[in-house]
C-alpha cells in the first residue's frame, strides 16, 4: 500500500513506463509504482508538449505497460481534457484505465480547482494520485516549464492545494518542480505521501521518466533529470556497428545462420 509508506525509512520509487517490453523489465525490480505518463507525448510520439495526447493513445499504451506489470502499482495518466469538463467524463474516462487497461489508479493534474473530480473518483473505488506545482497539462497558462513557488503567495497557493487534494482523498501527490523547502514543508504536513520529481530529497518517495534515466531522453534535459546510463550512445554505437557489419558482410555470420553444412547445394540435382 503506497499510502501507508508515508515517512516510511523504504521511500517509494516510481517510473514511467510507455510500452510492454520496459514495463517487463523495470517491473522485476523493486519499483514501486509504474505511470504511464503523459510524458509519452512528448517522449515516445514526438509532440512538444503533453497536451495532444488522446484518450485512445492512453488506453493502447495503458494496455501495453499492464501486460507487463505485475507486481508494482500501475498508475495511468489522465490526458489533457479526458477529466477537466466535468465529475462525469472523469469518472467515464478514468473507468475506462481500470477496466479496460488494467491500471490501478489514475493521477490528475491540478490542486484546488481539481478537488471535486478527486472526491467523484475516490466515492466510486477509483484511487487518485494528485499532481501539482509544473503541472505540464497548463503550459499555455505557465508558459514555461519553470519552479513554482517563486513566491510566498504562489508557495501557499501550492501548500493550500495540497491540503486540498489530501482532504478530497487522493493517495499520494507527485510534487514536481518547486522549492526543496516547500516540498520538505507539504511533507511534513500531510499525512499522504508525496513524490518528487524536481522537488528535493525530502519527499516521502521520488519519480523520474524512465527514458530520462536511461539518457534517452530529450536534450536539454530538466535540471532534474539525473542520467543513470547513457543508452543513447550506446544504441547509436550498436547501431553503427550493425552497419558496418552489414556493409562488409561479417553480419550474419555461421553463428547467426542457418546452414545445411551441405556444399554446392543447387548443383546437387538428387534429394538424399
Ligand atoms: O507524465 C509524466 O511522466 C509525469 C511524471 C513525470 C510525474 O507526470
Amino acid at each position: 500500500m503506497i499510502a501507508g509508506r508515508k515517512n516510511s525509512l523504504k521511500k517509494i520509487v516510481a517510473l514511467t513506463a510507455f510500452d510492454y517490453s520496459f514495463s517487463r523489465l523495470i517491473d522485476t525490480t523493486d519499483i514501486d509504482i509504474i505511470l504511464v505518463g503523459d510524458s509519452l507525448a512528448m517522449v515516445a510520439l514526438g509532440h512538444s508538449t503533453t497536451l495532444p495526447v488522446t484518450i485512445e493513445e492512453m488506453i493502447m499504451h495503458t494496455c501495453a505497460v499492464s501486460r507487463g506489470c505485475q507486481n508494482a502499482l500501475l498508475v495511468a495518466d489522465m490526458p489533457f481534457m479526458s477529466y477537466q469538463v466535468s465529475n462525469e467524463q472523469a469518472i467515464t474516462n478514468a473507468g475506462r484505465f481500470i477496466q479496460e487497461a488494467g491500471a490501478q489508479a489514475v493521477k490528475i493534474e491540478g490542486g484546488i480547482s481539481m478537488a471535486k473530480r478527486v472526491q467523484a473518483l475516490t466515492k466510486v473505488d477509483i484511487p487518485v494520485m494528485g499532481h501539482i506545482g509544473i503541472t505540464p497539462q497548463s503550459i499555455n497558462r505557465l508558459g514555461k516549464y519553470q519552479v513554482q513557488g517563486k513566491t510566498f503567495t504562489d508557495a501557499r497557493k501550492i501548500k493550500q492545494d495540497a491540503l486540498a487534494l489530501q482532504d478530497a482523498g487522493v493517495f499520494s501527490i507527485v510534487l514536481e518542480g518547486i522549492y526543496d523547502e516547500l516540498a520538505a514543508e507539504i511533507t511534513q504536513d500531510l499525512k499522504v505521501p508525496t513524490i518528487g520529481i524536481g522537488a528535493g530529497v525530502k519527499c516521502d518517495g521520488q519519480i523520474l521518466v524512465l527514458h530520462d534515466l536511461l539518457g534517452l531522453g530529450m536534450d536539454p534535459s530538466p535540471k532534474f533529470v539525473k542520467k543513470y546510463t547513457n543508452l543513447a550512445n550506446e544504441t547509436k554505437k550498436a547501431v553503427n556497428n550493425y552497419i558496418q557489419e552489414v556493409r562488409n558482410e561479417t553480419f550474419p555470420d555461421a553463428e547467426h545462420s542457418y546452414s545445411l553444412k551441405i556444399k554446392k547445394l543447387m548443383s546437387n540435382t538428387k534429394d538424399a
